[in-house]
């Protein structure tokens, strides 16, 4: 049985300095630098990829990116019916076992991971079209993970600077621990189950609102605030009232979540090459606002920006909309989901919490008549 801890080389998390290291390199140098892929292999193998192993992994990828007519056909179903982006896409991602040949599809994990990584991208984006009722996009093989994502769910080939955002956001993503969802995938694995199991768990509890199922919130009240000079009235009127500051505070984080650094450089690249620097400009006026009140009303408490805060500016500039935060959100930490399989299976041990019993006892069964 797995003891309370559990030991992992993929990702560090250090909430009173403000550190999280990616398989032994600070966030700041994976961030900006990584592509998804090289992320991925580094999750995956433990060193970064040479450019033959790159080369290697992107192939393996590309070739996985369509989607079985029964997973479209489910798709379509799920946006007749309205359904949720994320119950659209675990509904789906659980029909990916139809891609792996009958004798891979339990001990050997590489192959449903690569196709997880491969179709998370082509399902969340086909969804979106479907939804807006738009023709799915065929995944564009010349296109490298990251482009090929945006140009499915939009029909243009991005520009470098969306494509670098949404690249560092993945990076940001890519691991953080043993967060909700990630112990879920363990869990799973740890039953020596298979690896499209694991993912549609974590899924399943990613969605939920305490984990990443409640996306945009802090977008919103920066759009509700609409201009530097309501910032403070906004904001003491929110707090005064009892209300949380969206996109503040941390359970883990007690100094700026680095997360929110890297992304926000990340916002401020991409929204300086589209020539648009109005919301962003916002944005960083009501962090400073934000910052200097939850000191004043809160002291003592560490309440700093957290990964929600640019993030939701991130995903929103690229031209998404709230409901797919969570979906995309998916489609990066797939990458550690799957890595933590890989790590959990070479530990072979079941993952089994004692749980004190804390009931009744001494009871003595009634018969029903006499209940
Ligand atoms: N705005 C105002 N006050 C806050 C905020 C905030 N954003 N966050 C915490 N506080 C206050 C609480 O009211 C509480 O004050 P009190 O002791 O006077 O009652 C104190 O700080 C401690 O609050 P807790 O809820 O115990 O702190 P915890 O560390 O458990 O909370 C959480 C972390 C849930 C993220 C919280 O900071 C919050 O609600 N933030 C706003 C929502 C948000 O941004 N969520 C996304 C988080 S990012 C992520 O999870 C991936």
């Amino acid at each position: 049985m797995e003891a309370a801890t559990v030991p992992t080389r993929l990702s560090r998390v250090n909430g009173q300095i403000g550190e999280l290291i990616i398989a032994g390199f600070p966030l700041e140098e994976i961030a900006s630098h990584s592509t998804f892929e090289e992320t991925l292999y580094l999750l995956w193998h433990d060193s970064l990829p040479t450019a033959e192993q790159l080369e290697h992994l992107k192939k393996m990828l590309v070739a996985q990116r369509p989607l079985p007519a029964a997973t479209l056909d489910i798709l379509k179903e799920a946006a007749l019916h309205k359904v949720g982006a994320m119950d659209a896409l675990r509904m789906a991602a659980s029909t990916l076992t139809l891609k792996l040949p009958q004798d891979s599809r339990e001990e050997d994990l590489r192959p449903g991971a690569i196709v997880l990584v491969a179709c998370l991208p082509t399902i969340v984006a086909t969804y979106w079209r479907l939804l807006h009722n738009q023709a799915p996009i065929e995944p564009n093989s010349d296109l490298d993970h990251t482009a090929n994502y945006l140009y499915m769910l939009f029909g243009e080939v991005p520009s470098p600077e969306n494509v670098r955002a949404l690249e560092t956001y993945f990076n940001t993503v890519s691991d953080h621990g043993l967060n909700a969802s990630t112990l879920t995938a363990r869990v799973i694995t740890s039953t020596q189950s298979d690896v499209i199991s694991a993912v549609v768990g974590a899924i399943g509890a990613l969605k939920g609102p305490l984990h990443g199922g409640a996306p945009g919130l802090a977008l919103d009240m920066v759009l509700e605030i609409g201009d530097p000079s309501q910032a403070e009235s906004y904001l003491r009127n929110k707090l005064e009232s009892g209300g949380r500051l969206m996109g503040f505070g941390h359970r883990v984080y007690k100094v700026r979540d680095p997360r929110a650094s890297m992304l926000s450089k990340a916002a401020e690249n991409m929204c300086r090459a589209k020539g648009d620097m109005k919301l962003y400009n916002l944005a960083r006026q009501v962090e400073e606002v934000a910052v200097k009140l939850l000191g004043e009303y809160k002291p003592g408490r560490k309440l700093e920006t957290n990964v929600e805060y640019y993030t939701a500016l991130i995903l929103h500039e690229l031209g998404l909309s709230k409901d797919f935060f969570t979906p995309t959100f998916a489609v990066g930490r797939v990458s550690g989901w799957t890595a933590h399989c890989f790590e959990q299976q070479s530990r072979h041990r079941l993952i089994r919490p004692l749980s004190p019993y804390v009931g009744a006892t001494d009871r003595h069964w009634v018969p029903l008549e006499k209940r």
